[in-house]
């Protein structure tokens, strides 16, 4: 009677052990899937669902479903959410070193973007807000911004006086606000309705943003600007990454490392195509910025360097700089 009971609890554990539900796992974010970061979010879940099949289970919620801006980073410090990656603009609150991202014209392209964030510089920043509970995982990169309006802005006086939307970041007010204009911090999925409603006259996104948001259906000129980058970090939170068993969180970093290389892949193939595709709309109309016009902005808008030098740091924003070829 008695081994009949030993067998029959010891059956009863490994049954339980069998069957016990996976872990699972929040990852929400504010775009569309067919973006670059909706695709890097989507090939994480298939990726740990593999390494980890049956002890994780990774739940994707886009375009701001779970959480939008105001609330994502919040969620993940108290643990409704495991994942985000917030564009870099958005770390105000926890760090100002990420505002360097934000300066108008200091990247020449999305590869020194790359080279910087792969540099020992960039990669120190992923740690940079670690005593106030986020853990930066990698940089996901987005592309360069566009600036669009109701009216073509092809020199910084066409600007002036014209309400902009922009991230929740103090670097990029200065910047509208260095060449006259009124610029607005909104949440994103809130850019669409205060575009089309003449909350805001103008904003600035990459391609995959104004195509998949259709930004360019209410907005009648977009310039080809690439003025400033959007790129994310992946975060987590620190208290409950390093509480993981260690076998779940080496699966789920080398998921995100391979998440991350693939959303880049897309965000370097594709930001051509999203692009097109707004031509093809012909809904607004796509604007060359000449060199000349190209050196008044940056006149105009550089100052901003000078007046976040302390908060960012002057080596930062050099080693930076150092990333352009
Ligand atoms: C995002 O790409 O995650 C949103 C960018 C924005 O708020 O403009």
């Amino acid at each position: 009677m008695k081994l009949k009971l030993i067998l029959a609890s010891t059956l009863l554990a490994f049954g339980a052990a069998v069957h016990a539900a996976p872990m699972v796992i929040k990852y929400s974010h504010v775009v569309a899937d067919m973006t670059p970061k909706g695709q890097a979010a989507l090939k994480f879940k298939e990726l740990v669902e593999a390494k980890l099949a049956g002890k994780v289970e990774v739940q994707v919620f886009p375009n701001s479903q779970l959480f939008g801006d105001g609330k994502e980073l919040e969620a993940l410090l108290l643990g409704d959410v495991q994942f985000i990656a917030p564009s870099l603009a958005k770390f105000g609150k926890y760090t100002k070193q990420l505002q360097v991202f934000d300066l108008p014209f200091l990247f020449d392209d999305i590869a020194a973007v790359d080279r910087f964030q792969a540099s020992a510089a960039g990669q120190k920043l992923l740690s940079s807000m670690e005593k106030k509970g986020i853990t930066g995982l990698g940089y996901l990169h987005n592309g360069m911004k566009q600036l669009s309006a109701n009216k073509p802005l092809n020199v910084p006086a066409d600007a002036a006086g014209l309400k902009f939307r922009i991230q929740p970041s103090d670097v990029l007010e200065a910047q509208f606000k260095s060449v006259g204009g009124n610029p607005q911090k909104l949440a994103f999925a809130e850019v669409y309705q205060a575009l089309q409603t003449g909350v805001v006259d103008g904003t600035e996104n990459p391609w995959s943003n104004i195509y998949s948001k259709k930004f360019f259906e209410v907005q009648k000129y977009i310039m080809d600007s690439n003025h400033g980058v959007l790129d994310y970090m992946v975060i987590t939170n620190t208290g409950w990454w390093t509480g993981l068993p260690a076998d779940v969180r080496a699966g789920l970093k080398e998921a995100m490392n391979e998440s991350i290389a693939y959303g880049n892949k897309v965000a370097f193939i594709e930001a051509a195509n999203y692009r097109d595709k707004v031509l093809a709309a012909k809904k607004a109309e796509v604007l060359p910025m000449s060199k000349a016009d190209t050196a008044k902005w940056r006149a105009a808008m550089k100052p901003v360097w000078k007046r976040f030098e302390d908060e960012i740091g002057k080596d930062l924003i050099k080693a930076a700089q150092g990333a352009n070829m």
